[in-house]
């Protein structure tokens, strides 16, 4: 016989303000579920500036930054924490390439980004930034 140890593990993700303000939320949600993730936590923030200056602090000397900032506090975020097998690579597979042009068909950025700043939605690029990224967003108590 043999056994299939499956090792689940956890991502951030975001769904950015260009897309929540365009009422893609569910749409995005739904490609997260079908694909096999599971939603562990979930919930929507406006971001202040303090905030996303920390959370986008390995970008803080991009040309882009500035605006970044601005667009990541024009409106609301819906933060999450998705669970399955390699969490962070499956996730990042299905949203695609950070430029939307340059996104694969079928990916959510390839659907819905509308420039690569704009590109609806984020997630973590290791397990590590993983873990801290969870714990921007959401405290233990949110977490069992
Ligand atoms: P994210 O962190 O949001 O999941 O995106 P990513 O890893 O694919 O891309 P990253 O290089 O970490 O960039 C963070 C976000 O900054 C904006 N950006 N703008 N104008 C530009 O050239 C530019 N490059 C990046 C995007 O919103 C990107 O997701
Ligand atoms: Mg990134």
């Amino acid at each position: 016989y043999t056994t299939n140890i499956v090792t689940l593990s956890r991502t951030l993700a975001l769904i950015k303000p260009d897309a929540f303000d365009r009422n893609l939320s569910g749409k995005i949600i739904e490609h997260a579920l079908d694909s096999g993730l599971r939603i562990i936590t979930i919930k929507s923030v406006i971001l202040n500036k303090k905030q996303v200056e920390s959370f986008y602090d390995v970008h803080k000397d991009r040309p882009f930054f500035s605006s970044l900032v601005k667009y990541m506090t024009s409106s609301t975020t819906v933060a999450m924490v998705l669970e399955g097998p390699n969490a962070v690579d499956h996730w990042r597979r299905i949203m695609g390439a950070t430029n939307p042009a340059e996104a694969l068909e079928g990916t959510i950025r390839k659907q819905f980004g509308e420039s690569v700043e704009r590109n609806c939605c984020h997630g973590s690029d290791s397990n590590d930034n993983a873990l801290k990224e969870i714990g921007f967003f959401f405290n233990r108590r949110e977490l069992l």
